[in-house]
């Protein structure tokens, strides 16, 4: 059966669909998700499935009403609850997924991926926040790609991944964001980690939540420290498109496109931000990350999909930013999408 792209005027049949176990995708304000009904295991197992995604990586639990994240939530010390309070009014509706202990009977082990806690966010779309409330049960939502794929950010990347395997798509425009939410755990009193960098960054948290250590555990975990609480998700390879992908500084990428080889550069292609772009003389296949960060990091995954189906590109060059707190979520993302972990590619 073709996908339906569900329009405003539509949103009943989407819910209803829902509802019968079916899995549509919806819009967020960070990217799209791949939408079930979170209290229908078969529903939430068939998102598994669809995505070829491990049964060990949980799912997040979308929501419409920032008060259910205490419905959903099991017992709470009254420091958690506080800092539980504070995020929600700070930053909800938004990009800020926030795990805490699950409420037993509430989710199915498959929603958790059989942990005691579980992942809650209240994402910042009008349309998707209509229609849970329509569906009337909140929506598990992991990114709506093929598990191991750039995440997408417009319906065309979820209709290329999706297309006549899930019953629909909730028509919309290309997500304001472009990365996927900030994930904190604050389970443990005192204690905030990031376990997933976003567009809510360690200082917006801090300001929030002065009294709490706010850490960010990713970058603990890359200098090897594993006493710190990690998202299940972080261990999987991420972002990939089938090219390789190579990630340089600026001055590292100019270099290497430099020195390539007329025939290397013919199976190249240069993901940059314009002032970059502008010295890359030499190169048919570009992709603009537009101006500064913001762009950067709004357009990065449909410049990672951007040459799918081109099958002369067979490496992605793509323009790293330097190690600085605003850039944060778009090194994480790149990172991972990359064949390199450092440096410059092996030459043939
Ligand atoms: O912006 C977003 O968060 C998007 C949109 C669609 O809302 N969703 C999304 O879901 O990125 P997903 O499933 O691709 O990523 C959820 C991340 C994974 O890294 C997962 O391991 C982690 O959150 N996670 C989920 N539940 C967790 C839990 N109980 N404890 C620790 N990490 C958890
Ligand atoms: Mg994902």
């Amino acid at each position: 059966m073709p996908t339906k792209c569900y329009q405003v005027d539509e949103l009943d049949q989407a819910a209803q669909a829902l509802r019968q176990g079916q899995l549509v995708a919806f819009p967020t304000e960070t990217v799209f998700g791949l939408g079930a009904i979170a209290n229908n295991e078969e529903a939430v197992k068939s998102v598994y499935q669809a995505k070829g995604r491990p049964s060990d990586n949980p799912l997040i639990v979308h929501i419409a009403k920032a008060e259910d994240i205490f419905r959903f939530s099991g017992d709470l010390s009254s420091e958690v609850e506080r800092v539980a309070r504070r995020l929600v009014e700070t930053f909800w509706p938004g990009p800020l997924t926030i795990i805490v202990p699950v409420r037993k009977g509430t989710f199915g082990p498959t929603v958790t991926g059989g942990l005691q806690t579980v992942g809650i966010r209240m994402p910042d779309h009008p349309l998707t926040l209509s229609l849970i409330q329509k569906t009337g049960f909140p929506l598990v939502g992991p990114s709506a790609n093929l598990s191991g794929k750039p995440s997408p950010t417009c319906v065309q990347h979820v209709l290329h991944d999706f297309d006549g395997k899930i019953a629909g798509v909730v028509d919309a425009d290309p997500t304001r964001i472009g990365v996927e939410s900030t994930v904190v755990d604050i389970t443990h009193p005192g204690q905030v980690y990031i376990l997933r960098p976003g567009a809510i960054t360690e200082k917006d948290l801090q300001k929030a939540l002065p009294e709490i250590e706010v850490t960010d555990a990713t970058r603990v975990i890359q200098s090897d420290s594993l006493e710190h609480p990690k998202a299940p998700g972080m261990k999987y390879r991420h972002y990939s498109p089938h090219q390789e992908v190579y990630a340089l500084l600026p001055e590292e990428l100019m270099k290497t496109l430099h020195s390539l080889t007329p025939d290397e550069k013919a199976k190249g292609a240069v993901i940059a931000r314009d002032q970059v772009l502008s010295q890359c003389e030499g190169f048919a296949k570009t992709f603009s990350l537009g101006e500064n960060v913001k762009t950067a990091t709004h357009d990065l995954f449909a410049g990672l999909r951007a040459f799918d189906d081109d099958d002369q590109v067979q490496i992605l060059y793509v323009e790293q930013l330097p190690d600085q707190a605003e850039n944060r979520a778009y090194r994480n993302r790149l990172s991972k999408a990359a064949s390199n972990k450092e440096g410059l590619p092996p030459r043939s």
